[in-house]
């Protein structure tokens, strides 16, 4: 569900058509409506209600500041993986408290930063950083707070660059090592072990793999209880599926009702790091028909967007439905890839694609870019970054203004 309906034959940011968005702050052009943003924020709390989580945004997904500072007002946390995003968490405005850390690879730099804030708990996901936070507490004579990252060994049908839980992927720690350092805890003087966490692969849309990773884990909580290992946090992750297509993922409620019973009974405070979630939905990418390129073999419309901008397609060879600006009528539909100007073949957005016939100068909307979509962008081919907009009804805020040729060079030196 999102808010970019037609109205007539004119495609909505709610109450704002995407040409006149398109007109006022220029192409390409991230928007995201808060309506969207923040109805999916709420439909996860409402599923949940019955265990009342705090729900840590995966900022990975939108680091956008204003769109973190609205989920901070709807009372969500921020999930973080690098020093620079809990530098945006902060300046978003989300309570110490509310901040979890992620991340394989946290620099002695971030760990000391995060300890010294005292954010709710570094995700521990391995022995030697756990070692590593100990020393880095004792030398700050601080106490470090920390969950573990259990990698669970499940399997979860999803494009593999992005499934997690299983033992072969980087993530996290296999129970019985996890068990190990629970049982004796008492060497990381001064480390408080919190609780436990899971992240199984993202985009993921049938129940099954959350169960058995949420199971396995719920299991793994009552033997330690039984060990006389009590824990209060268990952070269930994130990975919830969306639509791009015809996919047909679990809702929030049949998600809740699938895993609260076990989640219930562990009597830990749960968290879920949702970030496509929230956000996939909530954001549309706009970009300018450039050129109709005929060869004898295909047709081609060359877009001003890019792969820099979009990247998602190029990676994983990921769905994104593409809307004309003005609706048209189906029999008009032909079959085009979507490309960039940039100079690589991986350069698209849809092949063979059946899409109404669209001229120069129009403008289509590539939908489900609120989430890993701008935060993935990068400056490639000296491509200046767009702009982002947030609508709220009939109201457009500008949130990130274009790139200049200036931020591209600013650290550069001649
Ligand atoms: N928690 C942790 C520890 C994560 O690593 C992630 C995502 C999340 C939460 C949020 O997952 P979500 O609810 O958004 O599925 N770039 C890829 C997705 C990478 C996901 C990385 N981790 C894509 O465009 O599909």
């Amino acid at each position: 569900m999102h808010a970019f309906k037609y109205r007539g034959n004119k495609l909505c940011a709610e109450g704002l058509s995407v040409e006149n968005l398109a007109r006022r702050f220029g192409t390409p052009l991230y928007v995201y409506s808060y309506k969207t943003l923040s109805e999916h924020c709420l439909k996860l709390k409402k599923a949940f209600a019955g265990v009342n989580p705090l729900i840590c945004f995966s900022v990975k997904a939108n680091s956008n500041l204003t769109l973190l500072k609205s989920l901070v007002s709807l009372g969500c946390g921020l999930d973080v993986v690098s020093g620079g995003e809990l530098q945006r968490a902060l300046r978003a405005g989300c309570p110490i408290k509310k901040i979890v850390y992620a991340s394989v690879g946290k620099t002695e730099a971030e760990l000391r930063r995060a300890i010294q804030k005292g954010i709710l708990f570094l995700n521990i996901e391995s022995l030697p950083e756990l070692a590593k936070v100990n020393s880095l507490a004792q030398a700050l004579n601080k106490r470090a707070r920390v969950a573990i990252r259990i990698n669970p060994d499940v399997t979860s049908a999803t494009h593999k660059f992005i499934t997690t839980g299983k033992l072969t992927n980087k993530f996290g720690i296999d129970l019985g090592t996890a068990h190990a350092i629970l049982k004796h805890r008492r060497r990381f003087a001064y480390v408080d072990i919190l609780g436990l966490h899971i992240h199984i692969g993202s985009q993921i849309t049938t129940s099954t793999p959350f169960i058995k990773a949420i199971t396995k884990v719920a299991g793994f909580i009552e033997e330690l209880k039984s060990d006389g290992i009590n824990l209060e946090y268990f952070n269930i992750g994130g990975g919830l599926g969306i639509v791009y297509d015809n996919e047909h993922p679990q809702t929030a409620a049949e998600f809740a009702r699938g895993i609260m019973p076990i989640l219930k009974k562990t009597r830990l405070k749960i968290i879920l790091e949702p970030g496509r979630f929230i956000s996939g939905s909530a954001g549309i990418l706009l970009t300018r028909v450039l050129y109709l390129k005929h060869t004898p073999r295909k047709k081609f419309i060359v877009v001003d967007a890019a792969m820099n901008d979009l990247i998602r397609p190029a990676l994983y060879g990921a769905f994104h439905t593409i809307l004309g600006a003005k609706r048209i009528k189906p029999r008009m539909l032909k079959r085009y890839d979507v490309v960039g100007p940039i100079c690589e073949s991986g350069d698209f957005f849809a092949k063979d694609r059946l899409l109404a016939e669209v001229k120069a100068g129009e403008l289509l909307a590539i939908m489900g870019c609120g989430a890993y979509a701008f935060s993935m962008s990068s400056n490639y081919n000296s491509r200046l970054r767009p702009a982002e907009v947030m609508v709220s009804g009939s109201k457009a805020q500008l949130i990130r203004k274009r790139e200049t040729f200036e931020d591209l060079i600013r650290n550069e030196i001649i």
